[in-house]
This record gives structure tokens, C-alpha cells and sequence, in this order.
């Protein structure tokens, strides 16, 4: 039975829960690292369908998670659609200037059928007790990376954007709204069992703003997936959210949503969950994973399943496994959680 779908669709708990982390193929796994070192580019690692398929399923092989996610990132949507992005290594992403009228989101076809591919590719290969899950950046996330050009502490130049030229802003997130919409119906035709929406920087804007941009964006694509596929899985991640999380699912036809670690876990029970009726996923605190002693995080998994597990729930970390995480502690965490009897 392929665990994480189901729930998804029936929203029966299952026990244990079932488990994944969030950049579970990533540079805290040697075997990762080898790959890695023979692309130069992330990028190339990422159109590369076998070894997408490769990373993709390290992490299964090596930890018997319940799904795999497919290895590529949320980045490649601004490089398919006319931006030009790459990746430093030690800095991270950097995106080239661009005029909205020089997008396109016709690419989202031809341009990622690598992704598509190993969709297909890794399917075949992965287990049928296992999810595949598919993901894209939503578009608030996207256009903080498009508009301050890379990572930023607090995507100041974005934020003024938003609120100084609202028209052309609002136009931009059109467009990758549109992109998002194809791009995820095209990984589902692919194979994928399960979709998640990442904003991360969901958390950094005021109400009104966040319902302008994370609230609006994400439910117009989720209705437009739905059109084809009213039941799909999907699992959104409107990330630090806080009390905005409610508003969020209110409005948001997700079936689960994904919590930060700085979610509140009766706020996440008593209103995600029993209130709107949403699976909850989440949410162990990444740096505790990577520096916290077994003690302290056998404490944390233990609040977090006492509290979300007598209901639907997928365990996870709050946000991405940091590279400097021991492979002892995760081998601890996926141990514990499938041994865990309330
Ligand atoms: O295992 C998985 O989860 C699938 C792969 C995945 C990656 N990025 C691989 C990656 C996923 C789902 C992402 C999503 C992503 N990418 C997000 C949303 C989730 C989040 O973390 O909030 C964001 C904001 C990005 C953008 C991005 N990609 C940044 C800022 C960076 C640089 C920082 C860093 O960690 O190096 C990346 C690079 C990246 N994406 C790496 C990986 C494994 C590291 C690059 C490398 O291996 O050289």
C-alpha cells in the first residue's frame, strides 16, 4: 500500500505514521555527494533523468522512507520559462535580470521533459509500496528568487515590488501561476502519486499581502489541478505561516498541509487537523535533527507523534535536513518513529 496517498485520500490515520524528510536526497548523504561531483552545474544534475532517478532513490535505499520525492528543484520553473539561473556553489542560486514580456511559459513542455522523463523512469524503478511525490515552488517563493535575484534575508527588493508596482507584480505571478498550474498537471501525467507546493517565504508577509500572494496564487492552482483531477493528492507548505495557516486551509483545497517547527502543535491539531479536516505534516526542527543530542530529539518526536499521530499525519521535519546532519541521527529518527506505540 502505498501509505502517504492514502491518507491523503481516505484521511484515515495509519500506524505508525508514515515518514520522508523534506531534501532527503541531498549533500548529507556521501552517496549523494559522489553523484554530485561529476556535475559541474546543479542544474545538469537535475536535467540528467538518470541520475535524477539515481538520487531520487538514495535515500529509500538507505532509510526505507515512505516516499520518494523527485530530485530537482524549485528554481527550474524561472529556467525553463527565460530566466537565467545558476548555481554557485557556497552561495547558492543566482538569477539574471529579465523583462516580463521576454517570459514565456510555452518551455514548461518541451523544456523540462528531462523532469518528465524521470518521473517516468523513476516509477518504474521505485517500489509500488512506495509515493513518488512531485513538487513546484509556488509562485510567491518563485518571484522572491526572480525579483532579488537569489537568496536574500528578508527578499527586500520583492517586498517593494509588491507594494509599489502592484500591476506588473500581480502580471508576474499570473504567469508563473499559469506555468505552475502546467507544469504540475504534466509531472501527474508523468506518474507522480503525490503533489506538494512549496512557499517558503510565505511567512515574511503581512495578511492582506499574504492573501494576495500566497493565498490567492496556491488556490488558483490547486482549483485548476482539480478541474482534471478533482481527487489528486496534494500537500501544500505555506511555510511559517503562523496564524495565517488557518486562513490558508480555509481557503485552500490542499488535503494536507505541511507545518514549520515553529507551529504550535495544538494549534496544528485542534484547528488544521480537527477544525478543516486537513492531514497534518511535519514538523521536527531540522537544526535539532543535525545538532541536537538522541536525548532531546527523542523528546521532540515524542511530543510531535503524542499529540498528531492519533490522527492522520505525516511525520517530517519543519523544513529541509541540514548537510551537516549525521546519517545516525536519521537512521535514530526513521527507527523510533516506525517503532513509536501511543
Ligand atoms: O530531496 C528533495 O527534497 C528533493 C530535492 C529538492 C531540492 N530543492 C534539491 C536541492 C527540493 C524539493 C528543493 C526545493 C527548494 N529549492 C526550495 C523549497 C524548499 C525549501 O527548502 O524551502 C527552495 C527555496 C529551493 C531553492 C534552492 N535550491 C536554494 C536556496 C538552494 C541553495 C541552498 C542550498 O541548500 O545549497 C538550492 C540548491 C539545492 N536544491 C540543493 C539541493 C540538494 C543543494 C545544491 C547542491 O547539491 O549542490
Amino acid at each position: 500500500m502505498k501509505r502517504i496517498s492514502n491518507i491523503l485520500v481516505k484521511k484515515e490515520k495509519i500506524t505508525p505514521p508514515p515518514i520522508w524528510i523534506m531534501r532527503q536526497a541531498g549533500r548529507y548523504l556521501p552517496e549523494y555527494r559522489e553523484v554530485r561531483s561529476k556535475t559541474k552545474n546543479f542544474l545538469d544534475l537535475c536535467y540528467n533523468p538518470q541520475l535524477v532517478k539515481e538520487v531520487t532513490l538514495q535515500p529509500i535505499r538507505r532509510f526505507d522512507f515512505d516516499a520518494a520525492i523527485i530530485f530537482s528543484d524549485i528554481l527550474v520553473i524561472p529556467d525553463m520559462i527565460g530566466v537565467d539561473v545558476k548555481f554557485i556553489s557556497g552561495e547558492g542560486p543566482k538569477l539574471g535580470s529579465f523583462s516580463i514580456d521576454d517570459l514565456s511559459i510555452d518551455g514548461v513542455k518541451e523544456k523540462l521533459s528531462p523532469v518528465y522523463e524521470a518521473i517516468k523512469i523513476t516509477r518504474l524503478e521505485l517500489s509500488k509500496e512506495k509515493d513518488l511525490i512531485g513538487f513546484s515552488g509556488s509562485p510567491w517563493t518563485l518571484a522572491c528568487y526572480m525579483i532579488d535575484k537569489g537568496s536574500s534575508k528578508n527578499f527586500a527588493l520583492t517586498r517593494r515590488m509588491a507594494i509599489e508596482d502592484e500591476v506588473y507584480f500581480e502580471k508576474l505571478i499570473n504567469l508563473l501561476s499559469e506555468a505552475v498550474v502546467e507544469y504540475l498537471i504534466l509531472q501527474i501525467e508523468a506518474g507522480v502519486d503525490v503533489i506538494k507546493l512549496f512557499d517558503s517565504w510565505a511567512g515574511i508577509l503581512p495578511q492582506d499581502q499574504f492573501r494576495k500572494w500566497v493565498i490567492k496564487p496556491n488556490k488558483f492552482i490547486i482549483n485548476k489541478i482539480r478541474e482534471k483531477y478533482p481527487n489528486f493528492p496534494i500537500i501544500c507548505f505555506p511555510k511559517s505561516a503562523s496564524f495565517m495557516y488557518e486562513e490558508f486551509v480555509s481557503e485552500v483545497n490542499c488535503d494536507a498541509i505541511a507545518i514549520d517547527q515553529s507551529t504550535d502543535l495544538d494549534f496544528a491539531h485542534d484547528i488544521l487537523h480537527k477544525k478543516h479536516q486537513k492531514v497534518v505534516q511535519g514538523n521536527l526542527d531540522n537544526f535539532l535533527l543535525a545538532f541536537g543530542s538522541k536525548d532531546d530529539i527523542r523528546r521532540s518526536i515524542d511530543k510531535i507523534l503524542d499529540k498528531l499521530s492519533p490522527s492522520p499525519f505525516i511525520f517530517n521535519l519543519g523544513h529541509g535536513i541540514l548537510p551537516e546532519t549525521p546519517i545516525s541521527n536519521v537512521e535514530f529518527l526513521v527507527d523510533y518513529v516506525r517503532n513509536y506505540r501511543a
